[in-house]
């Protein structure tokens, strides 16, 4: 067996299973799941048709590259949501099956686990490759925020890479500090992983922390994959957030060097079943990532194409969808504040809150005592540099209706009273 699974750590809702393991919820109260960030929304009925009337599609194997329909309309997205050139559908746009499985297979295809870090003075482009590794102090580094999504480290790990973390507080606004990051750190880089906005935190890179990372990626030469999939989900509906493939042409980078953004319909469309979302960016990192997906066999069902392409082309639902986030946001996050530090956050539909007691014991006493499940942050983040910054806060997902989500926060601040 390929001895990198062993380094892969149980997912957090294992974690949470463990947790709650032996703990009976209170019976007077009925269940309210706010965990899972799995959209619960209703599936919008154009979309369901969409998928039924192509099902003849069944009948053909689909491309890799999928339709020219499908990456059409994600192009035409990608113009009209981020103002930017068309991008080429043949070359800078692929389908994929949810950004989950993308943003692993990337992190696969783009890593080169036998190069060495790069020397002092640092090289022109090309060299430094091909050459053995000497230990494990020279391995790759994916850098990765911290809490983040687990995929990422699990996806290095199993590339052949070491994560490292960099850590999103309060203190520094949620923010990645790249100028935290050593130098010897660096010249190992091949990959980061961006997450804009964040999960949990819900944070937005602005075009300053954008910058600051592009020219990092020119200075040492790695790939940036910036993971948008929370990005139609906002509270103000004239201020969308920034987008990296938006960023890297108002800074004037027309070819996308070095950048794959990542996005998905899951949490934009109610469609966290159909996996569908796409890849875009870089026009050579793309034609070496479509050569590996062919191999891995991941070529999207065309009834999910027809459908995905129908949701792509439709934003109504889309903003019907944000005014019951909105909504929700609105009328909870209030009610939280009365009991724990929390803010609205930039967009997402998470709330990152600050816990009185340890994250871990908070979440197992809402459960026990009110019937209430939310996530500790610390199964959410990794220990690095001397901390677990996911430590004492718990992230809830506003998935639930309106009524439950309320009703959650109720219980929530009898709990508090009780501390
Ligand atoms: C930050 C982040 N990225 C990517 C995904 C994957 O979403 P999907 O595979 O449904 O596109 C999720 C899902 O929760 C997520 O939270």
């Amino acid at each position: 067996m390929n001895p990198n699974l062993d380094l892969l750590h149980p997912y957090p809702f294992q974690k949470l299973r463990d947790l709650f393991c032996g703990v009976t919820p209170n019976p007077d109260y009925s269940p309210i799941n706010l965990s899972i960030g799995e959209p619960k929304h209703a599936t919008p009925d154009f979309i369901r048709h969409a998928l039924a009337e192509n099902l003849d599609g069944l009948a053909n194997y689909p491309t890799t590259q999928g339709s020219v329909a499908l990456r059409q309309a994600i192009g035409a997205w990608i113009e009209r949501r981020y103002g930017i050139p068309p991008l080429d559908p043949n070359t800078q746009i692929l389908p994929v099956n949810g950004s989950r499985e993308a943003l692993f297979a990337f992190a696969q295809a783009v890593i080169n686990p036998n190069r060495i870090p790069l020397p002092c003075p640092l090289p022109t482009a090309g060299e430094g490759d091909e050459v053995s590794l000497r230990d494990d102090r020279d391995k790759p580094v994916i850098i990765c925020p911290n809490p983040f999504y687990q995929i990422y480290e699990g996806a290095a790990l199993l590339a052949g890479a070491t994560p490292y973390f960099l850590n999103t507080t309060p203190g520094n606004s949620y923010a990645m500090d790249f100028s935290s990051v050593p130098e010897e750190i660096w010249r190992r880089t091949q990959l980061v992983y961006a997450c804009s906005p964040g999960n949990p935190t819900g944070k937005v890179m602005d075009i300053e922390e954008w910058s600051h990372l592009f020219d990092l990626s020119d200075k040492y030469g790695f790939i940036i994959a910036s993971d948008e999939c929370y990005s139609e989900l906002y509270p103000d509906e004239h201020v969308p957030p920034l987008g990296a493939l938006q960023v890297a042409h108002q800074l004037g980078g027309e070819d996308y060097g070095r950048l794959v953004v990542f996005n998905s319909l899951s949490k934009r469309s109610n469609v966290p079943g159909m996996r569908s979302g796409f890849a875009a960016g870089c026009e050579s990192i793309l034609e070496k990532f479509l050569l590996y997906r062919t191999y891995h066999g991941c070529a999207m069902n065309p009834a999910v194409q027809a459908a995905s392409a129908a949701a792509w082309n439709d934003e109504a639902h889309v903003e019907e969808n944000r005014r019951l986030y909105r909504e929700k946001f609105a009328t909870v996050t209030p009610l939280l504040q009365q009991a724990l530090k929390v803010e609205e956050p930039d967009a997402s539909f998470y709330l990152w809150a600050q816990t009185p007691v340890s994250d871990t014991e908070f979440a197992q006493a809402l459960y026990r005592d009110y019937n209430v499940t939310l996530l500790p942050g610390s199964f959410l983040a990794r220990q690095a540099h001397g901390l677990n910054p996911g430590t004492n806060f718990v992230r809830i997902a506003l998935v639930a209706p309106l009524a439950q989500c309320v009703e959650a926060a109720e219980r929530i601040q009898n709990l508090v009273k009780t501390f």
